[in-house]
């Protein structure tokens, strides 16, 4: 009987822990105000080109036997995987690819092996029984070459594609003639699919680490962080417009976006930690229109882990 009251106790006590922890967090109304933010998408010249530069890889890879391979490089946060899945959303069915198929992306990782790149593309292909081991590695590579062709795949994206350019102790490292990863890259290059590499400066690399996989992405768009200029308010009023729920119309007087400039110190991602979490604050403050004391509150709890960089809201 006491055994079953202390049970009870105990259930009660992490009920009422469970409820103050809730309560401590955003309301559902803030969560929803908060994502709509997280959805927006600004169309800035970096994105276009970018946009521009994958398109054209998905029309000619396959239509051409000369490669019209693509890199695109930038620091961390400017928006390259966001472009990529904008890009795989953005395609619509087609009777020139297998749906779902015509783009696939892969992501490299840190040190990046045959077998695993191998895997990662039959996955995003979806073909039966990805797996491999060493000893199927070469009737795999077929199957995935064979997959490409069959599907009628147009366009390779890789994701973080400066990890093919770190320097390797692996015994398939060869000057700059490349790893067995990036001799796979260049075969399927050469099986007529677009490639389009995505990574951060680490992948200017490229030429010195697999010359030959280099000469076939000679295109390139550079993302870099923002200045505070036309395309900065233009990201910020694409982000007011796109979110009209909440009134964020404040973010565009001039103290505010360059506050928000130097907040984030051009960096998209920051921007959105920032934003997102001062829509979350306002919300709950019961307001429908950000203040800048949202602002302040949200510089402290999203951005305050940034080093070397006083509070703008607070330093007027
Ligand atoms: N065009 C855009 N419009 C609005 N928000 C964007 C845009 N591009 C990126 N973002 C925001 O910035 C965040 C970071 O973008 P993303 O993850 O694509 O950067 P990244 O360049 O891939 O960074 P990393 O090198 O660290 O992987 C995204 O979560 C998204 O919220
Ligand atoms: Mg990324």
């Amino acid at each position: 009987m006491r055994a079953k009251k202390n049970e009870d106790d105990r259930e009660d006590e992490h009920f009422r822990d469970a409820v103050a922890r809730r309560q401590s967090l955003y309301s559902a109304e803030a969560l929803r105000r908060g994502a709509a933010v997280d959805e927006a998408i600004a169309m800035h010249p970096q994105f276009l080109a970018g946009l521009n530069a994958i398109d054209r890889a998905f029309q000619l890879g396959r239509a051409l036997s000369t490669p019209t391979g693509v890199c695109i490089v930038g620091p961390a946060g400017v928006g390259k995987s966001t472009l990529l899945e904008y890009f795989l959303a953005s395609l619509p069915p087609n009777d020139l690819f297998e749906a779902g198929r015509g783009a696939i992306r892969i992501r490299m990782p840190k040190s990046p092996i045959l077998g695993s790149t191998i895997e990662a593309i039959l996955s995003a292909l979806r073909y039966p029984f990805p797996k491999t081991n060493n000893a199927q590695i070469a009737i795999k590579r077929q199957n995935s070459l064979d997959a490409l062709r069959q599907y009628r795949t147009h366009v390779l994206l890789v994701d973080e594609a400066h990890n093919l350019c770190r320097p390797t102790t692996s015994k398939g490292a060869c000057g700059d003639e490349g790893t067995p990863v990036t001799e796979y890259l260049r075969q399927i290059v050469d099986h007529r699919v677009g490639l389009v590499l995505c990574g951060g400066a680490g992948l200017l690399q490229l030429q010195d680490r697999d010359k030959y996989l280099h000469s076939r992405c000679a295109s390139a768009v550079e993302f870099k962080r923002f200045d505070y200029d036309r395309d900065w308010m233009s990201v910020i009023s694409q982000l007011v417009s796109q979110c009209p729920e909440h009134g964020m119309a404040t973010l565009l007087s001039h103290a505010n976006s360059d506050r928000l400039q130097r907040a984030t110190r051009g960096s998209l991602r920051w921007l959105k930690m920032l934003v997102i979490e001062a829509v979350l604050i306002s919300t709950d403050k019961g307001r429908t229109e950000l203040a800048d004391e949202d602002l302040r509150a949200a510089f402290d709890r999203a951005l305050a882990g940034l080093q070397g960089l006083a509070n703008p809201w607070r330093d007027k």
